[in-house]
């Protein structure tokens, strides 16, 4: 076992067990390129502030630099290391000598991780924001494929009234464009360093902590130590950033499972993303949106385990926050490939237009425009309510949709309608009438996706 970074005061090695059981290596080994970002920007301070003689910094720029090109080239992280901190401190000892041990001068691991989580998690809400655009504009451009198809919009899962096909997918797009504003947010929140903290109380030499920060690009820098190195708020807010994503892309799992079926029939997904029965030959399965509506559970259970890792530490670094990377790391990957599949999901479904306007031209979905008819024509609406209801159940009896009845019908049940009532009941006139703002009208829907595109480019990703 190689020598630990904090061997003096010990007499005899950590126990094999106690090591393999303490070890971070194996999952922290994802925070190498920020571990040296951040080495990199500390030992420059470090010269600038003549800590370390310039020469000295210089050895340790190239020493990082040489390590991180031969990871490049294949060079595996880990061995024998503790964690990541380790692991590079221990390669630039190897390559430049004593120097190397210079290079934790004024410095922690504790600020290192912290600063190392930081920059990661920093990218990483960039990589999620990039991939939520993606997802968007493969919404916006069915959206607008979909602005005249008529669909049948539910509440309670019942046919409710007719929507555009349009308004549809522009609600998603609408849901995943809040959760990059989340995302932006939590990234302008985290982007504080901690590097210069130390341990817990700062340090004593003459660091100067802007340096560090304008090479990392921070925004600013942390005004607490004790706070600073035990701080992962910033990991709780990206889970639950990514906790909300998930239940966005899982609603609209629940809708692709629901309108591929059968009995629905609105979308068709292809063969290249549909899975088959061992033993019913004739199924195609939507395992793919099952798969994404499952995973959501686990993206939540990161967040709770964060929550609970976090509750009831005592200022300041304890090791249990170590516990804060595998559930990141794995949330991260989840819903990166939940968002990578949805979008290309959604890329090739195809849109039935005839089986959703027949849907939708079914169930009785204009009598909402029956009652306001009336209600326009000066029947109070709670009237204009009840002959509608009243109408509906007969029609249901003669079994005739809406559009169906004749205007002897409509008048035998309100002396009130007029010959313009049969285009009202019209699925399409009743979506093209629905022009308030956000509304199911052709330019309604237009200026929807108009507002989501102009909203979507203010982000820098
Ligand atoms: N692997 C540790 C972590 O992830 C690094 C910090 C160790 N600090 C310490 N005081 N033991 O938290």
């Amino acid at each position: 076992m190689k020598k630990k970074l904090w061997q003096g005061r010990f007499d005899t090695p950590l126990s094999a067990a106690a090591d393999a059981f303490n070890q971070s290596i194996s999952f922290d080994r994802k925070l190498f390129d920020a571990d040296i970002d951040a080495s990199l920007a500390h030992a420059a301070m470090l010269g600038q502030c003549g800590i370390l003689t310039e020469e000295e910094a210089e050895r340790i720029r190239s020493g990082l630099d040489e390590i991180r090109a031969d990871v490049a080239a294949g060079m595996e992280i880990g061995g024998d290391a503790e964690d990541i901190h380790s692991f590079v401190e221990g390669e630039l000892v190897e390559r430049i000598g004593d120097t190397g041990k210079k290079l934790h001068t004024a410095r922690s691991r504790n600020d290192q991780v912290a600063t190392d989580m930081r920059l990661y998690v920093r990218r990483s809400a960039g990589a999620v924001m990039a991939a939520l655009k993606d997802l968007i504009s493969v919404l916006l451009s069915r959206a607008k494929e979909g602005i005249r198809y008529v669909m049948p919009g539910f509440t309670h899962l019942r046919k409710a009234q007719p929507i555009s096909c349009g308004q549809y997918f522009n609600a998603y797009a609408e849901m995943f464009l809040r959760d990059i504003d989340r995302f932006s947010a939590c990234r302008e929140r985290l982007n504080v360093m901690p590097l210069g903290s130390a341990a817990l109380a700062g340090t004593s030499y003459p660091i100067d902590r802007e340096i560090t920060r304008k090479l990392l690009g921070f925004g600013s820098v942390s005004q607490n130590a004790l706070d600073a190195v035990s701080d992962r708020d910033f990991i709780a807010e990206y889970l639950f950033c990514a906790s909300l994503t998930m239940a966005h892309l899982s609603r609209l799992c629940e809708d692709t499972i629901l309108y591929t079926s059968d009995e629905f029939g609105y979308w068709t997904i292809p063969d290249e993303y549909s899975t088959g029965s061992s033993i019913m030959p004739q199924k195609k399965n939507p395992d793919l949106p099952e798969l994404v509506r499952g995973k959501t559970g686990r993206v939540y259970g990161e967040l709770v385990s964060i929550l609970t890792v976090i509750k009831g530490l005592p200022l300041a670094y304890n090791k249990d926050l170590q516990e804060d990377k595998e559930g990141f790391f794995d949330a991260e990957f989840t819903l990166l490939s939940c968002i990578g599949i949805y979008a290309a999901l959604m890329k090739k479904i195809t849109l039935n237009k005839d089986t959703m306007y027949e849907a939708a031209a079914g169930g009785y979905s204009t009598a909402t425009d029956v009652a306001d008819y009336l209600a326009k024509k000066g029947v109070p609406f709670r009237d204009a309510h009840a002959i509608t209801g009243k109408l509906v159940r007969e029609s249901i009896a003669k079994k005739k949709q809406l559009h169906e009845l004749t205007l002897a019908e409509f008048q035998e049940a309100s002396a009130m309608f007029g010959e313009d009532i049969l285009q009202t009941v019209n699925v399409r006139a009743s979506v093209q009438a629905r022009s308030s703002v956000g509304g199911s009208s052709a330019e309604a829907v237009r200026a929807g996706i108009r507002s989501v595109e102009r909203r979507l480019n203010k982000y820098k990703l």
